[in-house]
């Protein structure tokens, strides 16, 4: 009775180790970081989990500054696809594309950013943009393409829960996904946001109306608000 249950349980870890050998296989995943331009190429990684490659695109034009970030390699935890895009005030707009796949060398390639000037999609948002010391008077912003909710983002210090590390606070038009995130994006910058619904474009108003000069000073202090609510 009991050698038999032993020799039970020896024939049941044999089918579950050949099981584990034969399922779980290594692969390599290319690795590289380009920033700005300037490529460095690492030697491809052994993972058991997950190869990623990732875009990471911030413009601001009336800076003409622009920075991108292109990472690939091996994920070192979960991998999870992740593609959102926003545009804030003063036209700056980010883009986050993360891609996850599970064989030999599968993330070498790029993506092709898509071409052509996006449509309007019928929503509008409050678009702002603001560093410390600096202040913002929201504009209407028309949406464009797939940038259909109307966003706020704070951006502080990555790793420093302090408010007195916030970097940015910008609100305008994003993408679906680009709602509720908390994560880190170009390598330093924690940022956190939050979604509100936007204002449908009505054809006939000025896209001026309600913002009178007396309206204007009220805005930053409600948009502001909520954000610190969240750090809090
Ligand atoms: C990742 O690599 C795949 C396959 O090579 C490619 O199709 C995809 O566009 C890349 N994605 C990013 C975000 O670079
Ligand atoms: C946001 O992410 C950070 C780092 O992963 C974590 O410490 C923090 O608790 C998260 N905050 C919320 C509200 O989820």
């Amino acid at each position: 009775m009991f050698w038999s249950s032993v020799l039970k349980s020896l024939l049941a870890a044999c089918v579950v180790t050949e099981f584990a050998v034969s399922f779980v296989e290594s692969f390599t995943c290319a690795n590289s970081v380009s920033i700005n331009g300037v490529y460095t190429p690492y030697d491809a990684c052994e993972t058991f989990q997950a190869c990623f490659n990732q875009t990471q695109e911030l413009k601001m034009p009336e800076l003409a500054r622009s920075q991108k970030f292109q990472q690939k390699g091996c994920a070192t935890d979960e991998c999870t696809d992740l593609a959102f895009s926003a545009t804030l005030g003063g036209q700056r707009t980010f883009r986050y594309d993360q891609q996850c796949c599970t064989t030999d060398k599968c993330n070498q390639g790029d993506t092709q950013p898509s071409q052509g000037p996006a449509t309007a999609n019928g929503i509008q948002c409050l678009a702002c943009y603001t560093e410390p010391g600096t202040l913002c008077i929201p504009t209407l912003l028309k949406c464009t393409g797939k940038e259909t909710k109307c966003a706020s983002v704070i951006g502080t210090v990555a790793g420093s829960s302090s408010p007195a590390s916030v970097v940015m606070v910008g609100t305008g038009c994003a993408t679906e996904n680009a709602c509720n995130l908390n994560m880190t994006i170009l390598g330093s910058i924690n940022i956190r946001t939050f979604c509100m619904s936007g204002f449908p474009v009505l054809p006939s108003a000025p896209a001026s109306t309600g913002l009178r000069p007396t309206s204007i000073s009220a805005v930053p202090v409600l948009i502001i608000l909520p954000l610190l609510k969240v750090l809090l």
